[in-house]
């Protein structure tokens, strides 16, 4: 295969009541209908409220198999609960084993590898790190053994949680360890992907797209598909918007675009969830 397309979506947010979600997600299938990437990637976040309601994830899963193009999921906090971290206050959901098995029941393996024109793309759950379930000693296992075959090819990891702010030495702050991938599995993780040839570490999560390289790493924040969140509620890191990104994969390169499907709104937390909650 000599270029491999795929289109990064995340933080899609679905549930049944949310219509201005579900219109967001519309424009998205109806761009992804007109560009026929080779695959999709909903890089978590995928329902709403997951850890309270299963419908949520159902809802969503629905709509994602109505998706004329194949498709991979990696858990977010709103579908299997959130890290503990050593700095912050305990998560009000904290992943759980239930909450991991739902979202593999509704949307398939929650890690996965694959190799698309000479390159080898790893998704990984980043919500069971730090946590102590037995699925995040699996998942390390799992990881070491994959990265021990990538034989030289470039790496792309896919996870839910930026690895970092800036720099994999950042220090944990209470105020926004819930950010990121916590320590010490970000240490961790840097160690392990340290010892193959990555190139792209693919996140969400964080609802503003943001693009930077350290060291000869390409870090690209995908915007959330669905809504942005207000600056009274989280600090301007990178742009504030929806969108998706597309990203072309050749065995010497690869190339990122940053897309906003045609119709997407700029939905506000605030404007949705005081909707909601007037019915
Ligand atoms: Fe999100
Ligand atoms: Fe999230």
């Amino acid at each position: 295969m000599p270029e491999f397309r795929l289109t990064q979506i995340s933080d899609t947010h679905l549930a049944r009541r949310l219509t201005k979600l579900t219109d967001n997600f519309h424009r998205v299938s109806e761009y992804i209908n007109a560009t026929r990437p080779d695959l999709v990637i909903n890089s978590g976040d995928v329902a709403f409220d997951g850890p309270t309601s299963r419908d949520d994830l159902e809802f969503a899963g629905t709509l994602h198999n109505a998706l004329p193009v194949a498709c991979r999921y990696l858990p977010g906090n709103h579908d299997i609960g959130d890290n503990p971290t050593k700095v912050g206050p305990p998560p009000s959901q904290p992943a759980t084993e239930q909450g991991r098995q739902a979202f593999l029941s509704i949307f398939g393996e929650d890690r996965w590898r694959f190799e698309a024109a000479g390159w080898c793309l790893i998704g990984l759950n980043s919500l069971v790190m730090n946590t102590g379930l037995a699925s995040e000693a699996e998942q390390f296992d799992w990881l070491a053994s994959q990265l021990s075959s990538a034989n030289g090819r470039p790496v792309a990891l896919f996870l839910h949680k930026p690895l970092f702010l800036d720099s994999p030495d950042d220090p944990e702050l209470a105020a926004t360890s819930i950010r990121y991938v916590p320590m010490p599995a970000r240490s961790r993780l840097v160690e392990m992907f340290g010892a193959v040839d990555l190139r792209l570490v693919a996140s969400g999560h964080i609802h503003q797209r943001r693009d930077f390289t350290f060291g000869h790493v390409r870090h690209v924040w995908a915007p959330s598909a669905g809504f942005v969140i207000s600056d009274a509620k989280q600090d301007v890191i990178g742009v504030k918007e929806v969108g998706l990104v597309e990203y072309r994969f050749q065995p010497e390169g690869f190339e990122v675009r940053h897309a906003r499907a045609p119709g997407q709104i700029d939905v506000d937390l605030d404007s949705l969830l005081g909707a909601a909650t007037k019915g």
